[in-house]
Protein backbone atom coordinates (compact mmCIF):
# COMPACT_ATOMS: atom_id res chain seq x y z
CA UNK A 1 0.00 0.00 0.00
CA UNK A 2 1.31 3.66 -0.80
CA UNK A 3 1.95 6.44 1.67
CA UNK A 4 -0.73 8.04 -0.06
CA UNK A 5 -3.40 5.69 0.14
CA UNK A 6 -2.96 5.11 4.01
CA UNK A 7 -3.24 8.96 4.12
CA UNK A 8 -6.97 8.79 2.60
CA UNK A 9 -7.37 5.48 4.92
CA UNK A 10 -6.44 7.60 7.93
CA UNK A 11 -8.56 10.64 6.45
CA UNK A 12 -11.32 9.09 5.13
CA UNK A 13 -14.78 10.80 5.60
CA UNK A 14 -16.77 8.02 3.63
CA UNK A 15 -15.45 5.26 6.01
CA UNK A 16 -18.84 3.66 7.57
CA UNK A 17 -19.00 5.09 11.27
CA UNK A 18 -19.93 1.24 12.12
CA UNK A 19 -17.01 -0.13 11.33
CA UNK A 20 -15.14 -1.54 14.46
CA UNK A 21 -12.26 0.85 15.81
CA UNK A 22 -10.06 -2.54 16.30
CA UNK A 23 -9.96 -2.33 12.17
CA UNK A 24 -8.14 0.92 11.92
CA UNK A 25 -5.24 -0.65 14.29
CA UNK A 26 -4.22 -2.89 11.30
CA UNK A 27 -3.61 0.28 9.56
CA UNK A 28 0.21 1.23 10.41
CA UNK A 29 0.85 4.88 9.98
CA UNK A 30 4.41 4.04 8.39
CA UNK A 31 4.92 7.32 6.76
CA UNK A 32 5.74 10.34 9.66
CA UNK A 33 3.41 12.72 6.82
CA UNK A 34 0.26 10.09 8.30
CA UNK A 35 -1.50 12.21 10.99
CA UNK A 36 -2.34 10.17 13.92
CA UNK A 37 -5.61 12.15 14.65
CA UNK A 38 -6.13 12.64 18.93
CA UNK A 39 -8.62 9.91 19.86
CA UNK A 40 -6.64 7.63 17.41
CA UNK A 41 -6.19 4.78 19.79
CA UNK A 42 -9.09 3.20 22.44
CA UNK A 43 -6.27 1.64 24.32
CA UNK A 44 -2.74 1.69 24.96
CA UNK A 45 -2.30 -1.67 24.05
CA UNK A 46 -3.57 0.05 20.41
CA UNK A 47 -0.80 1.59 20.24
CA UNK A 48 1.50 -0.86 21.65
CA UNK A 49 0.71 -2.32 18.96
CA UNK A 50 1.36 0.12 16.29
CA UNK A 51 4.48 1.39 17.76
CA UNK A 52 6.16 -2.43 17.52
CA UNK A 53 5.33 -2.04 13.68
CA UNK A 54 6.31 1.80 13.02
CA UNK A 55 8.69 2.91 10.33
CA UNK A 56 7.53 6.57 10.42
CA UNK A 57 11.56 7.17 10.70
CA UNK A 58 14.21 5.09 10.10
CA UNK A 59 14.72 4.31 13.45
CA UNK A 60 12.57 0.81 13.17
CA UNK A 61 14.68 -0.51 10.86
CA UNK A 62 16.75 -1.68 13.82
CA UNK A 63 15.35 -1.89 17.16
CA UNK A 64 14.69 -4.88 18.52
CA UNK A 65 11.51 -3.99 20.79
CA UNK A 66 10.14 -0.20 20.67
CA UNK A 67 10.08 0.68 24.20
CA UNK A 68 5.96 2.44 24.54
CA UNK A 69 6.14 2.57 28.18
CA UNK A 70 5.61 0.81 32.12
CA UNK A 71 3.51 1.55 35.39
CA UNK A 72 0.29 2.40 36.16
CA UNK A 73 -1.80 3.55 32.56
CA UNK A 74 -4.04 5.77 35.53
CA UNK A 75 -1.39 7.30 37.00
CA UNK A 76 -0.84 10.57 37.76
CA UNK A 77 2.74 11.57 37.51
CA UNK A 78 4.18 10.77 33.82
CA UNK A 79 7.52 10.92 33.63
CA UNK A 80 8.80 11.68 30.12
CA UNK A 81 12.54 10.51 29.36
CA UNK A 82 14.94 10.80 26.52
CA UNK A 83 14.91 7.44 24.40
CA UNK A 84 15.46 3.92 25.26
CA UNK A 85 19.13 2.48 25.46
CA UNK A 86 20.44 -0.74 24.90
CA UNK A 87 18.33 -2.55 28.22
CA UNK A 88 15.33 -0.87 26.74
CA UNK A 89 15.53 -1.67 23.58
CA UNK A 90 16.23 -5.41 24.99
CA UNK A 91 13.49 -5.59 26.96
CA UNK A 92 10.61 -3.25 25.63
CA UNK A 93 10.60 -1.78 28.60
CA UNK A 94 11.61 2.29 29.67
CA UNK A 95 14.29 3.06 32.39
CA UNK A 96 15.55 -0.30 33.13
CA UNK A 97 19.35 0.27 33.08
CA UNK A 98 21.21 2.16 35.73
CA UNK A 99 19.48 5.29 34.94
CA UNK A 100 16.41 4.04 35.90
CA UNK A 101 17.23 1.97 38.92
CA UNK A 102 18.62 5.33 40.04
CA UNK A 103 15.24 6.83 39.05
CA UNK A 104 13.63 4.30 41.38
CA UNK A 105 15.43 5.13 43.94
CA UNK A 106 14.54 9.08 43.61
CA UNK A 107 10.88 8.16 43.29
CA UNK A 108 10.99 5.81 46.61
CA UNK A 109 12.71 8.65 48.95
CA UNK A 110 9.52 10.54 48.15
CA UNK A 111 7.30 7.27 48.69
CA UNK A 112 6.04 7.57 45.08
CA UNK A 113 5.33 3.79 43.64
CA UNK A 114 6.64 3.24 40.08
CA UNK A 115 3.56 0.43 39.71
CA UNK A 116 0.69 2.77 41.45
CA UNK A 117 1.59 6.52 41.23
CA UNK A 118 3.82 6.77 37.72
CA UNK A 119 3.60 5.89 34.32
CA UNK A 120 7.03 6.10 32.80
CA UNK A 121 8.19 6.83 28.88
CA UNK A 122 10.02 8.38 26.51
CA UNK A 123 9.75 11.63 23.78
CA UNK A 124 10.46 8.46 21.18
CA UNK A 125 9.95 4.99 21.41
CA UNK A 126 13.21 3.14 19.40
CA UNK A 127 16.80 3.24 20.08
CA UNK A 128 18.60 5.66 18.22
CA UNK A 129 22.17 4.33 16.96
CA UNK A 130 24.97 4.53 19.67
CA UNK A 131 22.78 6.26 22.12
CA UNK A 132 22.46 9.67 19.77
CA UNK A 133 20.33 12.58 20.91
CA UNK A 134 17.14 11.86 18.71
CA UNK A 135 16.57 14.03 15.56
CA UNK A 136 14.21 16.50 15.12
CA UNK A 137 12.78 14.24 12.57
CA UNK A 138 12.63 11.65 14.74
CA UNK A 139 11.25 12.93 17.50
CA UNK A 140 8.14 14.77 14.80
CA UNK A 141 7.46 11.16 13.71
CA UNK A 142 6.95 9.87 17.23
CA UNK A 143 5.26 12.58 18.72
CA UNK A 144 1.69 11.70 17.92
CA UNK A 145 2.22 8.51 19.73
CA UNK A 146 3.62 10.30 23.34
CA UNK A 147 0.29 13.06 22.37
CA UNK A 148 -1.57 9.78 22.52
CA UNK A 149 -0.20 8.32 25.61
CA UNK A 150 -0.71 11.85 27.22
CA UNK A 151 -4.12 11.95 26.17
CA UNK A 152 -4.87 7.93 27.74
CA UNK A 153 -2.72 8.85 30.89
CA UNK A 154 -4.23 11.99 31.56
CA UNK A 155 -1.96 12.80 34.37
CA UNK A 156 -2.12 15.09 37.04
CA UNK A 157 2.01 15.98 36.68
CA UNK A 158 4.25 15.62 33.84
CA UNK A 159 8.14 14.86 35.03
CA UNK A 160 10.59 15.98 31.77
CA UNK A 161 14.11 14.28 32.73
CA UNK A 162 16.54 16.39 30.90
CA UNK A 163 16.81 19.07 28.26
CA UNK A 164 15.48 16.40 25.06
CA UNK A 165 12.36 16.18 26.82
CA UNK A 166 11.51 19.29 27.67
CA UNK A 167 12.47 20.69 24.15
CA UNK A 168 10.71 16.96 22.85
CA UNK A 169 7.30 18.37 23.82
CA UNK A 170 7.11 21.69 24.43
CA UNK A 171 9.83 23.38 21.90
CA UNK A 172 11.39 24.55 25.35
CA UNK A 173 14.61 25.00 24.22
CA UNK A 174 16.34 26.48 27.45
CA UNK A 175 19.03 24.72 29.15
CA UNK A 176 17.96 22.55 31.90
CA UNK A 177 20.08 23.62 34.96
CA UNK A 178 18.09 26.88 33.99
CA UNK A 179 14.56 25.41 34.29
CA UNK A 180 14.58 22.64 36.48
CA UNK A 181 12.61 22.45 39.44
CA UNK A 182 10.22 25.40 38.10
CA UNK A 183 6.65 24.57 37.12
CA UNK A 184 6.03 25.28 33.45
CA UNK A 185 1.87 24.66 31.66
CA UNK A 186 2.11 22.80 29.14
CA UNK A 187 -1.41 22.53 26.82
CA UNK A 188 -3.18 23.65 30.39
CA UNK A 189 -1.22 20.65 31.74
CA UNK A 190 1.24 20.97 34.78
CA UNK A 191 4.78 20.44 33.99
CA UNK A 192 8.17 20.07 35.45
CA UNK A 193 11.77 19.87 34.17
CA UNK A 194 13.81 17.79 36.01
CA UNK A 195 17.57 16.58 35.72
CA UNK A 196 17.99 13.21 33.76
CA UNK A 197 19.22 10.52 36.13
CA UNK A 198 22.44 9.65 33.87
CA UNK A 199 23.47 12.74 34.51
CA UNK A 200 23.22 12.28 38.28
CA UNK A 201 25.50 9.34 37.60
CA UNK A 202 28.03 11.53 36.07
CA UNK A 203 27.93 13.87 38.89
CA UNK A 204 28.06 11.50 42.11
CA UNK A 205 28.73 14.89 44.60
CA UNK A 206 25.82 15.15 46.98
CA UNK A 207 26.66 18.95 48.98
CA UNK A 208 24.59 21.59 48.62
CA UNK A 209 23.98 23.12 45.33
CA UNK A 210 25.10 19.79 43.39
CA UNK A 211 22.84 17.60 40.63
CA UNK A 212 21.71 14.95 43.31
CA UNK A 213 21.07 17.63 46.07
CA UNK A 214 18.73 19.83 43.32
CA UNK A 215 17.04 16.50 42.63
CA UNK A 216 16.53 15.86 45.77
CA UNK A 217 14.85 19.68 46.38
CA UNK A 218 12.45 19.01 42.87
CA UNK A 219 11.19 15.70 44.00
CA UNK A 220 10.20 16.96 47.41
CA UNK A 221 8.40 19.60 45.40
CA UNK A 222 7.00 17.44 43.11
CA UNK A 223 5.46 15.11 46.17
CA UNK A 224 4.01 18.13 47.65
CA UNK A 225 2.42 19.12 44.80
CA UNK A 226 1.01 15.74 44.64
CA UNK A 227 -0.45 15.68 47.78
CA UNK A 228 -1.99 19.19 47.09
CA UNK A 229 -3.75 17.98 44.40
CA UNK A 230 -4.99 14.81 45.66
CA UNK A 231 -6.41 16.63 48.78
CA UNK A 232 -7.89 19.40 47.05
CA UNK A 233 -9.55 16.67 44.38
CA UNK A 234 -11.04 14.44 47.22
N1 LIG B 1 16.34 4.93 29.62
C1 LIG B 1 15.21 5.39 29.05
O1 LIG B 1 14.28 4.64 28.82
N2 LIG B 1 15.14 6.70 28.78
C2 LIG B 1 16.11 7.56 29.04
O2 LIG B 1 15.94 8.75 28.79
C3 LIG B 1 17.29 7.03 29.62
C4 LIG B 1 17.38 5.72 29.90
Amino acid sequence: MSSDDQLSLFNDSTVDPTTPPVSQTKLIPTSAKIPIPAGTYETMTQLAQHCNECHRCGLGENRHHAVVGRGNFQADIMIIGEAPGQNEDETGLPFVGRAGQLLEKILASVKLDPEHDIYICNIIKCRPPNNRVPTTEEVAACKPYLLEQIRLVDPKIILFTGATSVKGLTGNKQGITKIRGTWIEWEGRLCMPILHPAYLLRNPAREQGSPKWLMWQDIQEVRQKLDEIRASSK
